[in-house]
């Protein structure tokens, strides 16, 4: 079930190369997962731009965001204080899987949903080891913040410029008993060729509609087509053609 808000600005700021990171205040009842997104109305722009929740409490949203057009451009310049219109509960989100020590595999713009869901997880008494994976120094995002929540973290660039050098499948460590991902698709693919246990991907398609209503985000898995917007955008490894 989503909803429509209006959520005010409480802070937005620049937190590495061209990402931005943006607490909002309002209503967050509606979210009832890791890894679910909120879509967001912008001046001028026929369809929102869905962002994934990097965390939320009982009155606050933190989203982490790229900019990397019109869209994005125009949230960078928006103050604390500036209202916006807002979707919240949209997407499945993760499912907590019944394991010891989980993998979590942040690729870019796919760290941010790992963060809650390494929060939910600690909470459940499990000991995540997150790999955030950049491709340069100046790109690099929350690896304090995941330290601090005591998750195990590593880092790596593929230019080398910061922790290891390579791509994440290079950090993989030698014991975990389940995985949860998002990022792009050269990374999943990676992670695919390399990964040993069951787990979830979350997948950043282009949307239209961002509620199931459009099927602009059809696609087809092994139980039949999916809305990567509504049964999405969380699909279990099991289920998907690559
Ligand atoms: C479920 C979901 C969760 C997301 N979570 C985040 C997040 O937490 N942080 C974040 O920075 N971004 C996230 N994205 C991507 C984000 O929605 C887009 O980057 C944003 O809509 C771009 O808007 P824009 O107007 O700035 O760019 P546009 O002008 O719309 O596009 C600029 C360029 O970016 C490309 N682009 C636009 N959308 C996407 C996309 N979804 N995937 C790949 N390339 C795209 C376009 O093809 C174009 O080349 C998410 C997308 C989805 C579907
Ligand atoms: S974007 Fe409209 S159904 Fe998914």
């Amino acid at each position: 079930m989503y909803k429509q808000n209006i959520y005010k600005i409480l802070s937005n700021e620049n937190i590495a190369k061209s990402v931005y990171k943006m607490v909002l205040q309002g209503d967050t009842q509606y979210i009832t997962a890791p890894g679910q997104f909120i879509n967001i109305k912008l001046d001028g722009k026929f369809l929102r731009r869905p962002i994934s929740v990097c965390d939320y409490d009982e009155s606050t949203i933190t989203i982490i965001y790229k900019v990397v057009g019109s869209g994005t451009e125009d949230m960078s310049v928006m103050a604390a204080g500036e209202e916006l219109d807002v979707l919240t509960g949209l997407g499945n989100g993760y499912k907590i899987a019944d394991a010891k020590a989980p993998l979590l595999i942040g690729g870019g713009v796919g760290v941010p949903p790992m963060y809650n869901l390494a929060k939910k997880l600690i909470a459940a008494g499990q000991h995540p080891t997150v790999i955030l994976g950049f491709n340069t120094k100046d790109e690099v995002f929350y690896e304090d913040e995941f330290k601090a929540l005591g998750a195990d973290v590593k880092v790596t660039t593929a230019d080398g410029s910061y922790g290891i050098k390579g791509f994440v499948t290079d950090a993989f460590p030698d014991n975990y008993d389940y995985f949860y991902t998002c990022g792009p698709m050269p990374m999943f693919k990676a992670i695919e060729n390399t990964v040993k246990t069951s787990g979830q991907y979350s997948f950043e398609e282009r949307m239209g509609c961002g509620f199931g209503a459009c099927m602009g985000c059809s696609c087809k898995t092994k139980y039949g087509n999916k809305r990567i917007c509504k049964d999405g955008p969380v699909l279990e490894r099991e289920e998907i053609i690559w």
